[in-house]
């Protein structure tokens, strides 16, 4: 018997399972589900994400009064998940022009918007100005410079924040740490003198109006937060103090780590933005300075639990004396973190929640790439072909690193609520997937 009490917290807050062992989402049975839309099958429980949102909002409320929460979309960019995010007032954390431009036609407050990106190309700086979103976040000397260039041509101030890099280290994956020295996101310190010199002298069309830092992500520690704090608030002293600059804005990033397997121990929300904002109101006294609009943007920490995919069961291969391959009809194309990571992830049978677990199986996808495992051994209830497999926790940074490796078209996602469920991104179809194909016309009859 599957204790939910145990993992509830791997699981959304909906989560159900009814007497003949059916996982419940959102009020929607899994197994009916299936039968209507398919699978693979994205699921994204709105009440999740919601009180996610909500958990950060009143933590905030009660701390801090001059705040704005951020969505970043990277962790999942659809336009009914921006629709969500936008009517609960939050801002958004863009990072491209196609998340932009999917902003925009979502109707998102455009004001809200921030822009961010290590090489923004011009036509995406262009569009960001032109349709007056409200903030770029710059990443180097080199895009400042271009910003005011763009900015002059369209006769507009442009509203920035400068990325820097504090020199925090902190305990995460290789390849999702971006705080630390040598990174490529951002401005060293040292930098920082010529960006306020650049502001003074030709900046005429920039307003500077806070700093920013992103130290990584899946983060398990507070701490690389509140030395982070500290570093950029002694800039904002060194910009009032040697340039006259009066920054208004400190944008923490996102990072906050979530739990994908019950070994996971991630702080609270309620308890980073306790330490957050009193490191924030500490620092600020000592230094003399105002307290800052604080910022921060979480994606997975807003919307991965929210998720889960589900999966049909195909071949089932033991290997003599070895592994038993349970192989399902995704993989590492609808989950690329795994392969990419080494990403550990919880998964149950969903439609045989209330078995016992009974045996220590691997769960491969269908891909062809022997890395393509999505759970390396874990222990389920007997599986039998035609089982409906379900991964956890996959809201965010799944379907957005999706592909269409070996041509196979990328799954459907809906939305469920109360026991409605809205597909919120249609399934490929093989003509989807081969649509900017072009043939030969020399060699075709
Ligand atoms: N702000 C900035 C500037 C970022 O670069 C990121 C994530 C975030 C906010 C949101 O971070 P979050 O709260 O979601 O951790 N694909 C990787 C994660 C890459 C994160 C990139 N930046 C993964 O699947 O783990």
């Amino acid at each position: 018997m599957i204790n939910l009490k145990e993992k509830k917290h791997l699981y959304p807050v909906t989560t159900s399972v009814s007497k003949e062992g059916y996982l419940y989402i959102g009020g929607c049975s899994a197994v009916e589900l299936r039968n209507k839309f398919g699978t693979p099958l994205y699921i994204i429980d709105e009440e999740t994400l919601t009180r996610n949102i909500k958990k950060y909002l009143s933590a905030f409320k009660q701390n801090y009064t001059n705040f704005l929460l951020l969505y970043a979309a990277k962790a999942f960019a659809n336009s009914a998940i921006f629709q969500l995010v936008n009517k609960l007032d939050l801002g958004l954390d863009v990072v491209s022009g196609g998340e932009l431009h999917l902003a925009l036609k979502s109707g998102f407050n455009k004001e809200k918007i921030y822009f961010h990106g290590n090489n923004k190309q011009i036509s995406e700086i262009e569009l960001a100005i032109e349709a007056n979103i409200g903030k770029i976040v710059c990443d180097n000397l080199y895009e400042l410079d271009l910003i005011q260039k763009l900015s002059k041509k369209y006769n507009k101030t442009t509203n920035i924040l400068i990325r820097l890099t504090p020199g925090i280290e902190c305990h995460t994956h290789e390849y999702i740490k971006t705080g630390h020295l040598n990174s490529k996101f951002g401005l060293d310190l040292e930098y920082f003198k010529e960006v306020l010199n650049y502001i003074q002298t030709k900046g005429k069309n920039i307003a500077l109006c806070g700093i920013h830092s992103h130290i990584g992500s899946q983060i398990f520690e507070i701490k690389p937060y509140l030395d982070t704090i500290e570093i950029l608030l002694n800039e904002f002293n060194y910009a009032k103090k040697d340039f006259k600059i009066e920054l208004n804005e400190l944008n923490i990033g996102g990072g906050i780590g979530i739990a994908y397997t019950k070994e996971d121990d991630p702080f609270s929300i309620e308890e980073f933005v306790q330490k957050v904002t009193s490191k924030i109101k500490t620092t600020c006294k000592s230094l003399g300075l105002k307290l800052p609009l604080l910022v921060c943007e979480p994606g997975r920490s807003l919307i991965s639990n929210a998720g889960i995919t589900i999966y049909t069961v195909g071949s089932i291969k033991t290997i003599p004396g070895g592994i038993k391959y349970i192989t399902v009809d995704g993989g590492m194309a609808d989950n690329p973190r795994p392969i990419t990571y080494q990403a550990k992830y919880t998964a149950c049978i969903g439609n045989k929640m209330n078995a016992t677990k009974s045996e220590k199986i691997t769960i491969a996808g269908r891909y062809c790439e022997s890395g393509d495992i999505l759970i390396k051994d874990i222990t389920l209830p007997k599986i039998e072909t035609g089982d409906l497999l379900v991964v956890l926790n996959t809201g965010a940074y799944n379907y957005s690193m999706s592909s269409n490796y070996n041509m196979v078209p990328r799954p459907a996602c809906v939305l469920v609520k109360d026991g409605n469920a809205e597909i919120i991104i249609e399934r490929e179809t093989y003509d989807d997937v081969i649509r900017k194909h072009k043939m030969l016309k020399r060699l075709t009859n």
